[in-house]
């Protein structure tokens, strides 16, 4: 992980610290989190439903709590939500009592009325608090994998914002590449932690069932809390796809947006339509060919190759979870696609990054 002080950073993006949020308990929920993964091993429903009912009797008006505690209880109530779907119900159908509190909190946040992937790990507190389905140690590792990346995938979007707006040219130019090269990174770990600790066939006859969609206050589901609602998708944005006209692919983008921080939704759409930082730099090695534009250009191709890194290993992953699939007819991941998603995105980045690669190649030769 990158040393970085998020401390500091994330309240200036306008989100709150996951660290104060971590520690937060408004629905006094950290008693009953054993029981509720016995209760859940078991399959009582009933239970289950007694307990949640416990907790929200308990709970203050959410107009009178803070932002911070909304999100709180947001998160340990997706836990009770994912559980109850997995065992077949339809959690605010069952439990209507849910339904102002989950409004009133989407209000209060501007999130959906449901928890997101933010909730299920940055906001998750560590060690013996922290709120799971199961308990298993493959599912806290599944959430540990997004934890050890979450931080610096946001650091390597703010550095890369930071990298559109410059010169192109230059030794700060070329130690911001290194930044987002090192923070990116982290991408890789985390699928290196899940690779070595999360069982595909447990993911694939277990956790994925608890991410799947449920219905709220409109007939279209809301989506679980999956990895795939990572802002992987913003970097991809602004790096090499922000001009690039794929309906399916910018759909696919899209739909995450509602499960991001505000910073992410104004940022991609800050940057839908312009110029990506790969267009920019082929235009730049092409208009003002030179060794300073080529030093740049070469620093981008460098640490754009790390997202190769991640996504090979990831759609392995995917792949052999998928294999050991007991139920044929579904598919699909948390957020609604099938793992072919996973291909087309590394068949465009390929087709991109080629261009980057010839322009580079001709700009070398041009040099020399
Ligand atoms: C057992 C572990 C995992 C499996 C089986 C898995 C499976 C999938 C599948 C099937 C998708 C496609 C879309 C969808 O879900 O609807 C997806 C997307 C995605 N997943 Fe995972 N995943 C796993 C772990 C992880 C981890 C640990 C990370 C990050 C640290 C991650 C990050 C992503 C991202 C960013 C996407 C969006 C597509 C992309 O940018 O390439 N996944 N995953």
């Amino acid at each position: 992980m990158v040393n970085f002080p998020y401390q500091f950073i994330l309240p200036v993006l306008g989100i709150s610290d996951p660290e104060q949020i971590k520690c937060l308990d408004p629905l006094r929920f950290d008693p009953h989190i054993q029981r509720l993964h016995e209760l859940n091993r078991a399959g009582r429903a009933d239970e289950i439903g007694a307990l949640l009912h416990y907790l929200l009797s308990g709970l203050k008006d959410t107009g009178s709590l803070s932002q911070e505690e909304c999100v709180a209880v947001m998160r340990d109530l997706g836990i009770f939500m994912g559980i109850l779907k997995k065992m077949g119900f339809e959690p605010v159908q069952q439990h209507p009592a849910l339904l102002p509190v989950l409004c009133s909190i989407a209000n209060r946040t501007a999130m959906p009325p449901r928890d997101t992937l933010l909730h299920y790990t940055l906001w998750n507190p560590d060690n013996e608090r922290t709120r799971s389905y199961t308990g298993a140690g493959d599912e806290l590792d599944l959430i540990r994998s997004v934890k050890m990346s979450y931080p610096d995938l946001l650091l390597a979007i703010i550095m890369l914002d930071k990298l559109y707006i410059s010169s192109f040219v230059g030794e700060e130019f070329k130690s911001t590449c290194d930044v987002i090269r090192e923070s990116i990174s982290s991408m890789i770990d985390g699928i290196v932690h899940a690779k070595r600790n999360v069982s595909p066939a447990f993911f694939a006859n277990e956790l994925r069932f608890y991410y799947d969609p449920i219905i709220v206050d409109r007939p279209e589901p809301y989506m679980g809390p999956g990895a795939v609602e990572m802002p992987m998708f913003l970097f991809d944005h602004i790096l090499w796809n922000c001009d690039l006209e794929d309906e399916q692919y910018n759909a696919f983008k899209e739909s995450f947006l509602p499960y991001n921080f505000e910073f992410v939704r104004k940022t991609y759409m800050y940057y839908k339509g312009k110029p990506s930082v790969w267009s920019s730099v082929i235009k730049n090695l092409s208009e003002f060919p030179s060794v300073e534009t080529l030093k740049a250009a070469e620093a981008v191709l460098d640490f754009s190759y790390i997202l190769k890194g991640f996504r090979k290993p990831h759609k392995r992953l995917a792949d052999q979870s998928y294999a050991y699939k007991q139920d044929f007819n579904r598919a699909t991941g948390s957020g609604g696609y099938s793992v072919d998603i996973l291909d087309k995105i590394m068949d465009l980045q390929t087709s991109r990054i080629l261009v980057l690669q010839e322009a580079i190649k001709s700009a070398r030769k041009q040099l020399t």
